[in-house]
C-alpha cells in the first residue's frame, strides 16, 4: 500500500514578530527567515521522516528548488512533481513570542495542477493505496471524483477551510483529519464530540481525527472513541505542528499501529515540532519520536 499526497509547496517567509500587526498598523520585525513550507510538501515530508516511502505530486514554478531539494532529502518521490511558468506558491507567516502564526497564502504554482498531471498522477496509484489531500491545491472536486473511481482511501485535511468544501464528493474519504474549526465548516457543531458525531453520521465509511491544538486530539471511528492528551511543551512555533500530527499519524496506520498508538505518536512527534522554528524544518525524524516514546515509558 502506497502512500500518494497531492499538495502544495510553499516557500514560507517567517517574520518574527512581538505582536501581530494591527490594521493601519507599520511593525518592524525582529527576524526573517525563509523555510520549506506548504501543507502538502510539510505531510509528505512528516511522512518520509516517520519511515514511510511517499510520493508527492504538485507543482513548483522556477523559483522552487528548494522545496524538491528538501522533499528528496528527507527521502519522498519528486518524479510527480511539475515545474511550471507560475511563480511557487509562497507565505508570509508572522510568529509571535508566544509561538502562535498568523498567515497570508499566495497560491501561485500550486493552482496549476492540469487533468494530464492528474492522469499521470493516478496512474501510479493502485486500489487500496492511500491519497493525502489538503485544500492549498485546485481541482479537488475532479481529484476525489479520481481516488473514488480508483477505489483509493484518501485522508482528507481540509485546511485552510473554505466554505466550497462542502460541496465535495466525499465518498472515498477514509480519515477526516481536521481542526475544531473545519469540524465546525463541514457540521455547524461546536464541540468536538458532536462535530465527530455529525461526520460520522453522514460518513460513516470514515474515521473522524479531530485535532484541539495544545489540549490533544478525539478520534472517532469503528474502533470506537477516544482522546489523546497533547504533551506539555513551550512552543516556539506552532507552523507546521497540524500536518507533523497528520504526516504521523498516517504513517503509524500504515505501519500497523492502532488508532490509538497512531494518535498518541502523531501528538508527540508535533509536540516535539512545535518546539522549534519553520513548518517542515521542524519536523522531527522517526528516531528522535521514537526515542520520546521510549523516554515516556511508551
Ligand atoms: O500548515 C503550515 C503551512 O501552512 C505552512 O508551511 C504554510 O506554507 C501554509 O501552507
Amino acid at each position: 500500500m502506497n502512500i500518494f499526497t497531492i499538495g502544495s509547496l510553499n516557500l514560507d517567509y517567517v517574520y518574527t514578530v512581538d505582536h501581530f500587526v494591527r490594521p493601519g498598523e507599520t511593525l518592524s520585525a525582529l527576524k526573517r527567515e525563509i523555510f520549506p513550507g506548504g501543507k502538502g510538501l510539510n505531510q509528505s515530508i512528516a511522512l518520509a521522516r516517520a519511515g514511510v516511502p511517499v510520493y508527492h505530486g504538485g507543482c513548483i514554478g522556477h523559483d522552487g528548488g528548494l522545496l524538491l531539494q528538501t522533499l528528496k532529502e528527507a527521502g519522498a518521490d519528486i518524479s510527480l512533481v511539475e515545474i511550471v511558468e507560475e511563480p511557487t506558491g509562497h507565505t508570509v507567516i508572522q510568529v509571535d513570542t508566544s509561538g502562535e502564526n498568523c498567515i497570508l497564502l499566495y497560491g501561485g504554482a500550486n493552482h496549476s495542477l492540469t487533468p494530464d498531471l492528474l492522469e499521470r498522477i493516478f496512474a501510479c496509484c493502485k486500489k487500496g493505496d492511500i491519497l493525502l489531500l489538503q485544500n492549498e491545491v485546485n481541482a479537488l472536486p475532479e481529484i476525489l471524483r479520481l481516488a473514488g473511481k480508483k477505489g483509493i482511501f484518501t485522508a482528507l485535511n481540509p485546511s485552510p477551510w473554505e466554505d466550497s468544501l462542502r460541496e465535495l464528493p466525499l465518498e472515498s474519504v477514509r480519515w477526516f483529519l481536521l481542526n475544531r474549526l473545519e469540524g465546525e465548516g463541514f457540521t455547524g457543531e461546536k464541540e468536538p464530540e458532536h462535530i465527530a458525531a455529525a461526520l460520522r453520521n453522514r460518513y460513516p465509511q470514515a474515521a473522524v481525527v479531530l485535532t484541539l491544538g495544545a489540549k490533544g486530539a478525539l478520534y472517532s471511528g469503528e474502533e470506537g472513541d477516544f482522546f489523546v492528551p497533547a504533551f506539555p511543551v513551550k512552543a516556539v512555533d506552532t507552523t507546521g505542528a497540524g500536518d507533523t500530527f497528520t504526516g504521523y499519524f498516517l504513517a503509524s496506520i500504515r505501519e500497523g499501529l492502532s488508532p490509538e498508538q497512531a494518535m498518541r505518536r502523531g501528538c508527540l512527534a508535533s509536540s516535539i515540532a512545535v518546539t522549534r522554528k519553520g513548518a517542515a524544518p521542524s519536523i522531527p525524524l522517526r528516531e528522535e519520536v521514537l526515542q520520546a516514546e521510549k523516554s515516556l515509558g511508551f
